[in-house]
């Protein structure tokens, strides 16, 4: 579903990305692991079209879409959910789910299910983003790019700073829409362990490179643990 081939990114000078190649899969969970200021950001930006790419292609069902805007990328079907979940603060959970919306057809209603996988946002629909708590709030933020009904989730380190009883439910959420066989996931994490316990297919970045790369499975046999480690 998403093919990244060779994909090169600098930040002015800096080389950040070094030839980047990846596959995410319908029915899959890619984690792409790597410790702090690796590049692992700098890459779901660069898919998403929010920095700009020097060299490489990146293709969705078959198409190119490296030239496309951020706008067009996420009506074709890819829903990112970003690192530190910039949720609006201000606007009620409701709102910030709206806005999930933007990309769909005037009138489009909520998905309903959104609230079966995350309950507790049906009962918070009237507060404010900000009033949320981290974890509750990664939910919205999940739940905001699953309103549009992406093919391809894209999730930036969702467990950070987050309560280990939520950072349970979002790996359970995850894994049932992976289950499903339709949507594609590209998981950022440095949370090893639920990582491993998600990946169906791995990769490990050091310094804006891909080092290793295999089956979830097969991930403490290959030492990942010991790459990652701080
Ligand atoms: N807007 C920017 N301008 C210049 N350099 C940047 C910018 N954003 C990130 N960088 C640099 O690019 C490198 C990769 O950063 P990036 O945020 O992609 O890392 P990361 O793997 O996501 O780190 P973390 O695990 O802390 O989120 C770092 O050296 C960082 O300092
Ligand atoms: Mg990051």
């Amino acid at each position: 579903m998403l093919t990244v081939k060779n994909i090169n990114q600098f930040y002015g000078g800096s080389h950040i990305l070094r030839d980047v190649s990846l596959e995410a899969r319908p029915g899959q969970v890619t984690v792409v692991l790597g410790r702090n200021g690796v590049g692992k950001t700098t890459l779901l930006k660069s898919l998403m079209g929010l920095v700009p790419i020097r060299e490489g292609s990146i293709e969705f069902d078959g198409k190119a879409i490296q030239k496309d805007t951020p706008y067009e990328r996420a009506r074709a079907g890819i829903g990112f959910v970003p690192q530190g979940r910039e949720v609006f603060a201000r606007l009620t959970v409701e709102e910030n789910l709206r806005m999930g919306l933007a990309y769909r057809k005037a009138g489009t209603p909520i998905p309903a299910e959104l609230f079966e996988l995350f309950p507790v946002l049906k009962q918070m629909l009237g507060r404010r983003g900000g009033d949320l708590s981290g974890g509750q709030q990664q939910q919205l933020a999940i739940a905001r790019a699953l309103a549009a009904s992406p093919r391809l989730l894209v999730l930036d380190e969702p467990t950070e700073g987050i309560q280990p009883s939520i950072i349970k439910d979002i790996g359970r959420v995850i894994r049932m829409l992976a289950d499903r066989g339709e949507m594609a996931i590209l998981l950022v994490e440095q949370y090893y362990d639920f990582a491993r316990e998600l990946a169906d297919e791995y990769l490990v970045m050091e310094r804006g490179e891909v080092i290793a790369r295999g089956r979830g499975k097969d991930m403490e046999a290959d030492g990942v643990r010991q790459m990652v480690a701080i």
